[in-house]
């Protein structure tokens, strides 16, 4: 049974230690600045390519149609924004997304990798780029009609606030979408998963980029991350409607998925 349920409004966990809201924010910050650089490569080598099966699976279920106002919360270096740019190229009788694709993450860094990857593909023109954390969103109410976010909830300091925001940034009958790691494994993975994600994955972190704590943090913020019943109850208490979840490889991730109605 997990213990920790729900985060208080002050206080938020980072990683196993408890910090203040602002430290949360600070940290996680200066965290995902530091890593930006070998983020993508390290993605590869710490879920040994796993992480491409997960996201094509997310943007999938997506189900990305040109008309869609689609936002990409914790957008990082652009992997789902450009995944279903990807995707929406390749339906019949498709001229161009109508609306650009909004990458949002509160990293400069992240954002910029995101920019020189869509300059790379040649679609520069089809995002639209804006810096900011999802507790604290600069777009009008309802306008979006789907609002995705891959391994980013986990790290946002104020669930609460985020969900609200989501929420009200989709329009009546728009959707929600997180791809989240979860902390409730399959039983017969979880001495392995346990050995894998708190000893391997910092150690290669330690290796790749010179900086084991970031990735101790990731590993810990996912036994901290609330199991996907739960996160079910918070997005409800936020109103949204007809929440489901779906778990991928033995339940590491899970696909969730809510409505505004
Ligand atoms: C693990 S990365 C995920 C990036 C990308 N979505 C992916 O799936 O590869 C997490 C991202 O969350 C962002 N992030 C951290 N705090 C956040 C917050 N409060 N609101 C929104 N995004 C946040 C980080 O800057 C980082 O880019």
């Amino acid at each position: 049974m997990q213990k920790v349920t729900k985060i208080s409004e002050k206080r938020r966990d980072f990683g196993f230690e408890e910090v203040s809201l602002e430290e949360h924010r600070h940290r996680v910050g200066t965290l995902f600045n530091s890593v930006s650089n070998n983020y993508d490569l390290m993605n590869d080598l710490m879920s040994l390519g796993l992480h491409r099966y997960w996201k094509n699976t997310f943007v999938q279920r997506i189900n990305p149609k040109p008309e869609m106002r689609i936002l990409d919360i914790a957008a990082g270096t652009g992997d789902i924004s450009i995944q279903i740019l990807e995707r929406l190229r390749k339906l019949q009788n498709y001229r161009g997304p109508l609306h650009p694709i909004t990458a949002c993450d509160p990293s400069l860094s992240m954002i910029e990798q995101c920019r020189n990857r869509a300059i790379d593909k040649g679609c520069l023109n089809a995002f639209s780029y804006v810096v900011a954390p999802a507790e604290n969103l600069p777009f009008n109410p309802r306008c979006f009609d789907l609002v995705a976010i891959s391994f980013g909830l986990r790290n946002v300091s104020d669930r609460q606030k985020a969900i609200r925001n989501f929420l009200q940034s989709l329009d009546f009958g728009g959707r929600f979408m997180c791809l989240e790691f979860s902390p409730a494994v399959w039983k017969v993975i979880e001495p392995l998963y346990e050995v894998y994600s708190m000893r391997v994955i910092p150690w290669l972190g330690q290796m790749i980029t010179n900086d084991g704590d970031a990735y101790r943090y990731l590993a810990e913020s996912i036994r901290k991350f609330p199991a996907p019943e739960i996160l079910a109850e918070e997005l409800e208490e936020q109103g949204f409607q007809n929440i489901t979840w779906r778990s991928l490889s033995g339940g590491i991730v899970n696909i969730h998925s809510a409505w505004r109605t």
